[in-house]
């Protein structure tokens, strides 16, 4: 997306990051998550893509927003070959339909565009999406425990990952 579709995509966004917390994903946010406090955070993310510091992913089901990826590029000067995947999100009307292995196939495309050579994230232990990093070869480097709560409340170990992409 662009700056224009990203500004417009943010009421489509809020409703599917809202959704992924409330089905139980460990995404940052916690219960009960107001939609406006969704659509701040997708307005920050817009105001990223206008100033070139992140890639921002769409995926369409019926001509309706369903997921999302981000790449951030805003890291230090030292880091010029570095992009953080965050925000892979899927609403739970359109999982398993393999919109989030093309959004993140596609994000390590842009990135590599974006001259990003190394990408990194991380993930909740036992989540789906782990096993979709895992088949996509990303490389684990470790896991830390207690890192951050699910929804309910409980604790989530997170897993970090790297891949290093083909130039
Ligand atoms: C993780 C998530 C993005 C996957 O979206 P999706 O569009 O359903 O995923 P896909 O259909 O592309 O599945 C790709 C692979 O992921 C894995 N996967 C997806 N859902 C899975 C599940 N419920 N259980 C186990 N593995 C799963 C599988 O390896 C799958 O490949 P396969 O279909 O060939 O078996 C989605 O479940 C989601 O939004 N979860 C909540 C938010 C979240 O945790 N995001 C990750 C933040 S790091």
């Amino acid at each position: 997306m662009d700056a224009a579709a990203a500004a417009s995509a943010v009421p489509a966004l809020a409703e599917v990051l809202r959704a992924c917390v409330l089905g139980g994903a460990s995404v940052s946010f916690m219960p009960p998550f107001p939609i406006e406090e969704a659509r701040a955070f997708w307005r920050r993310m817009a105001k990223q893509v206008a100033m070139g510091e992140r890639i921002l992913l769409g995926a369409y089901a019926d001509g309706a927003l369903v997921g999302t990826v981000t790449v951030d590029l805003g890291l230090p000067p030292n880091q010029p070959h570095h992009g953080a995947v965050q925000k892979l999100l899927v609403h739970p009307h359109g999982r398993r339909r393999g919109l989030a292995r093309a959004l993140m196939r596609r994000a390590e495309q842009e990135a590599l565009a974006a001259g990003r050579t190394l990408l990194t994230l991380d993930t909740a232990r036992g989540s789906a999406a782990e096993a979709l990093y895992r088949d996509e070869n990303w490389t684990e480097v470790g896991v830390i425990p207690h890192f951050a709560m699910n929804p309910d409340g409980s604790w989530c170990d997170t897993v970090i990952f790297y891949k290093h992409l083909a130039s």
